[in-house]
């Protein structure tokens, strides 16, 4: 064989490896009725109201490939000021056993609603990450929490 040719067998063979080595973590694909629990619960327990950029404004009228990739608007407050975080990026750092133990614990600072997130099942919070992970990453990440006292650079809402 044409040394040529061997090399360009060996390239494609370890370009197969490592593609299967990238992919050794990506989900499973998700069945129609975990996805579809999915988008039920992220419209009706508000993760699209303040994780989707403009989704009260358009009065839910956003499309499905841009939800939950986080938002620009500031919420401030006494914690200092937070932002709604890239649900479509955060769920990539992790697997959906790892998502279930984070969100039975996860503390963070208003107006993140995290105890609901303690109170949700097993299931439900399963279907949340399948769909996002159906989904896709997308979007850039949402901008850092400012500290109390720290003028926020871009616009915010203000809790008294
Ligand atoms: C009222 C607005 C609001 C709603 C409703 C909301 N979030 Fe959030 N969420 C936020 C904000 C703001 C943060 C950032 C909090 C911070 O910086 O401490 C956040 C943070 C998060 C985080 C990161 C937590 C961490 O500290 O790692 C996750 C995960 C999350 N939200 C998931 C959800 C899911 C799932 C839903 C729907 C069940 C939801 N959120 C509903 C505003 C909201």
């Amino acid at each position: 064989m044409p040394l040529l040719r061997k090399l360009m067998i060996g390239t494609v063979f370890f370009a197969a490896l490592s593609a299967q080595d990238v992919f050794a973590e990506a989900p499973k694909p998700a069945d129609q009725k975990s996805l579809d629990r999915g988008r039920y619960l992220v419209k009706i327990a508000g993760c699209n109201d303040c994780h989707t950029p403009g989704y009260a404004e358009k009065a839910g009228k956003v499309p499905e490939n841009q939800w939950l990739t986080g938002d620009q608007l500031g919420w401030r407050g006494p914690w200092g000021t937070t932002y709604a975080v890239n649900l479509r990026l955060y769920m990539q750092n992790l697997s959906e056993d790892q998502w279930v133990k984070a969100a039975k614990i996860l503390q963070s600072r208003p107006p993140m609603p995290w105890f609901t997130l303690h109170d949700m099942t097993e299931q439900d919070l399963r279907a949340i990450y399948k769909l996002i992970r159906y989904l896709g990453p997308a979007g850039e990440p949402a901008p850092g929490f400012v500290p109390p006292g720290q003028e926020p650079k871009g616009p915010y809402a203000l809790f008294p």
